[in-house]
């Protein structure tokens, strides 16, 4: 299957929608700057800078033009930009991709990872046709493993040393998905907004 040249626009559960990046969002990048954790698990600017806010929405666009994945906006059920989460494909064979995703901290405890990473998760497997997912989580973010758990990702291990991050090898709790994990792809998605 040919893959899309575009983040499609996507529903999730509970009001929750996902969209492509705009220019518009970079509120969104600013506020996701000044968070004590989000610069050193993303390319998110630190500090901000217009233009540094700007070259962060054109990479997202970059990710998808060069096959690199889709990022998506997380957009609360009052329309309001609240974060992001990616899907990123690095297996040209395309049987694993993973997955990223945080968000600001005024946009916090109301569902709204959960809500994104499950659409993204169903749009994955049942859209691309991805069997497995997985994601990477340090152990101390018990906000980011439940996130995991309640899309039905399950832990797999604990990585030593895993990721850079902020000059530092850090372990990873590995999580992932299998496709038949997931109830069965009703005939037409459900989420997607964008079908004519
Ligand atoms: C992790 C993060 C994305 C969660 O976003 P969120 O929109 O607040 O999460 P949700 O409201 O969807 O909650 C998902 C689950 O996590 C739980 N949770 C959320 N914040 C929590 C916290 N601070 N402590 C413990 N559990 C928490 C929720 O209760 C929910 O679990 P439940 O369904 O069992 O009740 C957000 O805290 C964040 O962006 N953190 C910084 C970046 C980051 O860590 N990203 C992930 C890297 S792997």
């Amino acid at each position: 299957m040919d893959l899309p040249d575009r983040v499609p626009e996507l529903n999730a559960r509970a009001g929750i929608t996902l969209r492509p990046w705009r220019l518009s969002d970079q509120p969104l990048v600013r506020q996701a700057s000044q968070d004590a954790y989000i610069p050193a698990i993303t390319t998110v600017p630190r500090p901000y800078t217009e233009a540094e806010g700007a070259a962060f929405v054109r990479r997202q666009w970059e990710r998808t033009a060069t096959g690199g994945g889709y990022p998506f906006v997380i957009v609360d059920p009052g329309g309001r930009p609240v974060g992001n989460v990616g899907l990123w494909l690095k297996d040209p064979r395309r049987e694993r991709a993973s997955l990223g995703y945080w968000v600001a901290a005024s946009g916090r405890g109301q569902g709204a990872a959960a809500a994104a990473l499950a659409a993204v998760t169903d749009w994955a497997v049942h859209g691309l046709g991805i069997p497995r997912l997985e994601l990477y989580v340090e152990p101390w973010n018990t906000a980011s493993m439940r996130t995991a758990e309640r899309s039905g990702f399950h832990r797999q291990g604990l990585l030593h040393r895993w990721s850079l991050i902020d000059g530092e090898h850090r372990d990873m709790v590995m999580y992932a998905l299998h496709g038949s994990d997931l109830p069965q792809a009703p005939e037409e998605p459900p989420g997607t907004l964008d079908r004519p």
